[in-house]
């Protein structure tokens, strides 16, 4: 028995990192998971490789029209949505004075815009099948401050503030609404040298353990598999049915406090 049997569960920004390995977990647990995604190829390679539980889907999570082609899309496929995970994000870095309005917009038109038009376009279906989860990805700057990631910041603070109001509205359609807030995990977000191909991975990430070792109460950078672990938790009934409205913080104790180690 799976934790997620018969459930199906739209993953958005699935192609790689914390989503891929939601929709690989998830998967793994009996759901009938939807990749969707900008990045058609390695959105198809992740759907090959889980098999016939998994379809992919291109969606631009800033796009209302793509949020109903999806919709349209999951349900030829399984016949009804009871999951949504809003994962897709992007970060960039700036000083608050020198971001141009542009980027500004960019970044909560697919961080904050996106999760929204998830939750409006999707909880109807999960209300239509009778109740389900829906789990935003924020993050620790969601919950506490960082300089030069302003606009992100902003549009994380504002997915844990679309999450309460969200579990409010829809507690009573059986929907359960939480959030997880990643601290530094490692993806192609936080550590880009998993993309260049002429870049040495091994020397990248022996620089970001190094780093983490210190700032991290627990020595070291997170894992994308474990954010799922927490998303899967999350989602799963059995977990957590009496869970909603709130945002949990997975980052090896970097929020607990100040070390003077
Ligand atoms: N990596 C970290 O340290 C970290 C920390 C806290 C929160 N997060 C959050 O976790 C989530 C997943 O990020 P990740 O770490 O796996 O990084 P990632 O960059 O590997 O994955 C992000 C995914 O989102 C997709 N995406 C981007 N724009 C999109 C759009 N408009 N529509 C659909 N998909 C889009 C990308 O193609 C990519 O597959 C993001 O919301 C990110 O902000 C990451």
């Amino acid at each position: 028995m799976g934790k997620l049997d018969g459930r199906v569960v739209l993953i958005t920004g699935a192609a790689r990192g914390q989503g891929e390995q939601e929709a690989r977990l998830f998967a793994s647990e009996g759901a009938r998971v939807v990749v969707a995604d900008v990045l058609d190829e390695p959105g198809e390679s992740v759907v090959k490789d889980i098999g016939s539980a998994a379809v992919y889907v291109r969606l631009d999570v800033s796009k209302e029209a793509d949020w109903a082609a999806a919709v349209a899309a999951t349900k030829d496929a399984f016949g009804k949505i009871d999951g949504l995970v809003n994962n897709a994000g992007i970060l960039r870095f700036n000083e608050l004075v020198s971001t141009p309005l542009e980027e500004f917009q960019q970044i909560v038109q697919v961080n904050q815009v996106g999760a929204f038009l998830g939750i409006k376009n999707v909880a109807p279906e999960i209300a239509a099948a009778g109740g389900g989860s829906i789990v935003n990805t924020a993050s620790y700057t969601g919950v506490t401050g960082m300089a030069y990631v302003g606009a992100y910041a902003a549009t994380k603070h504002a997915i844990v503030g679309l999450t309460k109001v969200a579990a409010l509205e829809l507690a009573a359609k059986g929907i359960r609404v939480n959030a997880v807030c990643p601290g530094a995990i490692d993806t192609a977000m936080s550590n880009p040298a998993q993309l260049d191909p002429a870049a040495d991975t091994e020397e990248a990430a022996a620089a970001l353990d190094g780093f983490y070792r210190k700032l991290v109460p627990l020595g070291r950078v997170g894992r994308p598999e474990e954010v799922a672990r927490l998303a899967l938790f999350l989602t799963a009934e059995e977990d957590s049915a009496y869970i909603t409205g709130q945002p949990f913080v997975i980052d090896g104790g970097w929020l607990a406090g100040v070390s003077v180690l």
